[in-house]
């Protein structure tokens, strides 16, 4: 088969490295794709959002499946556009994938199907939201309804902060129409877990979970980012807690997309909180995590096209997934000044020099005169499996020292609260 693989990403290398292992592959395309998925197969000079000169090139290069990584073409209808085409593709359509792009319409969908969610109000009227705000307990999040582009979620834990956020997303309008309408939800607190699961519109099947740090320094601390880390699978989130999230989180929002009339088929991923009243969802979105996805999908034993090709066609509940008990840790290399402003174009070495047992997936690289150079906030992340979460912590670690390009910065403690 030949597939075409959406995006340019940590998630789209790992993505195109599991299925390169696949014995039905013979060909990955990706757009526009990194220094990574290039050398795996053939990059496409194509944005993500080009969805017509996607559809254009999936038509001429006869791909057999085109699986969209990012959530913003998601949202822009790449799938109902391909699917009109006849197109194979992997993902859920513009409707379904609302499900991310509208945090107004997945707060409705968790409050009208008694989904465990936190408390909250949605509004599209400025001086309401401001009055909302003055009366409610803190802390509080302020969410702006749209795509934002990873921006649009402020915690706030005074007041002034919660009227700033709904000043900017309201008023001045920073987000433009993603924040016309904002949800403002109660803040909980506890673990997160990513629990992500395939879905062809009726049988659920959850991946492994994974946690990942959204912080760029250590202990959680400074600006939030596209995600420094992660691990798989978090200890304090037992086989019996996520059986428990399937059937009261993942599997009411598949039926009930379905009741909606938008029936959701492709990957869902349940972002949740083990709070003392017991699992929460906080955050649906579209599509696989980044950097989650480049720490579950080296623990998958079984062809990832399998459970691809069924969503798209149905058939889930025939497929079979088998996973590695072994733990995998991704640290994210990440350029200085990130997320902030940050300069491009240095010089990566040392990839060579990682193990055979440490995975570098590339995120932000391009090759420039033969040479592998950065091009990203999000350089790439190194995955190591292990005997134990200690081990692939250090394993990981080991190997991102052998990689250097000037001003990498990196987390020293990805992992570190689950090595006893
Ligand atoms: N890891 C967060 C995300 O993919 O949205």
């Amino acid at each position: 088969m030949k597939l075409l693989i959406v995006g340019g990403g940590g998630r789209e290398h790992a993505l195109v490295w599991k299925l390169s292992r696949s014995t039905r592959v013979s060909r990955i395309y990706t757009a526009p794709g990194n220094a990574g998925t290039a050398s795996l197969g053939e990059n496409l000079p194509i944005k993500a959002g080009d969805i017509n000169a996607l559809a254009d090139a999936a038509q001429k290069l006869s791909i057999d499946l085109t699986v969209v990584g990012p959530e913003a073409p998601l949202a822009a209808g790449i799938v109902d556009r391909f699917q009109g085409l006849g197109l194979p593709v992997f993902g859920p359509t513009a409707a379904a994938a609302q499900i991310e792009a509208s945090k107004a319409l997945s707060h409705h969908l968790m409050q009208k199907y008694g989904l465990p969610c936190p408390p909250g109000e949605v509004f599209s009227d400025y001086s309401q939201a401001q009055r909302y705000v003055k009366d409610q307990p803190l802390p509080l999040v302020v969410k702006a309804d749209g795509l934002a582009a990873g921006k649009g979620v402020t915690v706030a834990h005074t007041r002034t902060e919660a009227l700033s956020a709904l000043h900017q997303a309201m008023s001045e309008r920073v987000f433009g129409a993603a924040g016309e309408q904002v949800l403002i939800d109660q803040c909980l607190s506890g673990r997160e877990v990513s629990l992500l699961a395939f879905t062809d519109g009726t049988t659920v099947m959850p991946l492994v979970p994974a946690c990942d740090y959204k912080r760029i320094y250590d202990g959680d601390r400074g600006p939030n980012t596209g995600g420094m880390g992660g691990f798989s699978p978090p200890g304090f989130f037992t086989p019996e807690m996520a059986q428990q999230a399937v059937e009261a989180i993942l599997e009411p929002a598949v039926r009930a997309m379905a009741a909606e009339g938008c029936p959701y088929r492709g990957v869902l991923y349940a972002g949740l909180m083990l709070t003392e009243e017991g699992i929460k969802v906080l955050e649906f979105n579209c599509r696989f995590g980044d950097p989650e996805t480049q720490v579950t999908l080296p623990r998958m034993k079984s062809d990832l096209l399998e459970p691809l090709l069924a969503c798209v066609n149905g058939g889930l509940d025939k497929v079979k997934v088998e996973w590695d008990t072994q733990p995998c840790v991704g640290v994210v290399m990440a350029s200085s000044g990130y997320p902030g402003d940050y300069r491009t174009g240095y010089h990566i070495t040392g990839m060579d020099g990682t193990g055979p047992e440490a995975l570098v997936f590339h995120a932000g690289t391009r090759i420039q005169e033969g040479q592998v150079v950065t091009d990203g906030g999000r350089v790439l992340a190194v995955a190591a499996l292990g005997d134990s979460m200690e081990a692939a912590r250090n394993r990981a670690y080991e190997n991102v020292s052998q990689i250097h390009f000037e001003g990498c910065y990196y987390r020293r403690d990805i992992a570190a609260t689950e090595v006893k």
